[in-house]
């Protein structure tokens, strides 16, 4: 992979190059990677996060790599919104996780960052590696600041993308599965291990230079036909949703008034996704499931999402529902995942004392 290493700013089209270069290294030396991926507790996934993410984490993970599974509950504090509920949102993500197929074990840890004293003691060597200028010219910060409403923006805003290479690089992280909206974050993280390695470790470098796994499922929008499906939306079928909730959801769906259904993303969007959505659940392609469909209408391209998506999510939610009835078993995944982490946080710590002379006590 050196020849992958030499990118420094990169366009969407390069990322994505890279990021299949990566799955065929991944698929071939699935031993030589870690996979390192986070999620902020800000509520319960729904179905764009499962189709969209978790499939693929599980997928991965199965191949035998080392995965971690960051909760990043300091990233919250950075727009002041969510953040009383964040225990009952961590607790849940993990639920969401396991109930999705990962096994939580020796490969596969979950963890708070918060509770990870190593990996946040990274943060003042990092912040020294990169310039206000380079922070504060992050579109994905700048999107943020523009649709938190805040009044004033505290740094943590600008200065969360280099805790994110605290989350990254502590556990060496090779593979990062991400969204489109990740990748400046991800060019920070890219730009501190070369630097750390540069300035400090010449010759033996401390911190593999990690890539971005872009997912290669298409995005799925709101049922309201909103870009982004979202709880706070409205648009968005949780996956902890009752099947009849799940039922009424779809019901209000927006379509078109055309009775007969074909598949067109960009004449017809609103009804392209519910097609999207069937084919995601039943295998076929989205077309054979409109030719299914033909002029029966939306009514009935809305009946057939119901049962499919119901059919699909039925063995996940059973499960969730057994595991939210175990909330200290959750809390012990998450404790054993600390434990876990901080081994791993402690030895690069001491690295990277060393790379930098200040190993002063040894
Ligand atoms: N910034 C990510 C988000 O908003 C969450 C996150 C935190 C993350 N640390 C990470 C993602 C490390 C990937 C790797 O969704």
């Amino acid at each position: 992979m050196a020849e992958l290493n030499d990118t420094h700013s990169m366009s969407y089209d390069k990322a994505l190059e890279l990021s299949r270069a990566l799955e065929a290294d991944i698929r071939a030396n699935p031993h030589r990677h870690v996979l390192l991926t986070g999620d902020r507790p800000t509520g319960r996934l729904h179905i764009g996060h499962y189709f969209g993410s978790l499939l693929n984490r599980v997928e991965l993970s199965r191949l035998g790599l080392r995965t971690f599974i960051l909760i990043a509950d300091y990233q919250v504090l950075t727009d002041h919104e969510a953040f009383s509920d964040i225990k009952e949102n961590t607790l849940n993500l993990v639920i969401d996780n396991i109930a999705a197929g990962l096994a939580p074990g020796k490969n596969t840890v979950f963890f708070p960052h918060s509770y990870i004293p190593e990996l946040n003691q990274l943060m003042l060597p990092f912040l020294t590696l990169v310039s206000s200028a380079e922070l504060s010219r992050n579109p994905t910060v700048k999107d943020e600041i523009a649709s938190a409403g805040l009044k004033s923006v505290n740094e943590g805003m600008y200065t969360y993308p280099v805790h994110q290479a605290c989350d990254i690089l502590f556990c060496k992280g090779t593979v990062v599965p991400v969204g489109k909206d990740q990748l400046p974050h991800l060019e920070i993280t890219r730009l501190i291990a070369r630097r750390f390695n540069e300035n400090y470790a010449k010759g033996t470098p401390v911190f593999p230079v990690p890539f971005a796994l872009l997912s290669r499922s298409p995005s799925i929008l709101g049922l309201d036909g909103n870009q982004k499906m979202s709880k706070s939306r409205g648009n968005a079928v949780m996956l902890s949703a009752s099947e009849d909730e799940t039922a009424a959801l779809i019901k209000k769906a927006k379509t078109d008034s055309d009775r007969n259904i074909t598949y067109d993303p960009q004449g017809r969007p609103e009804v392209a996704n519910l097609l999207l959505l069937v084919s995601l659940c039943t295998g076929e392609t989205p077309e054979d499931v409109a030719g299914r469909i033909g002029d029966k209408g939306a009514g009935a391209l809305k009946q057939a999402l119901t049962e499919a998506l119901n059919e699909k999510l039925r063995p996940l939610r059973a499960e969730r529902k057994r595991l939210e009835r175990d909330p200290g078993w959750i809390r012990q995944v998450l404790r054993d995942g600390v434990a876990a982490a901080r081994q791993v946080a402690a030895e690069t710590l001491s690295e990277v004392r060393r790379a930098m002379n200040m190993d002063h006590l040894e």
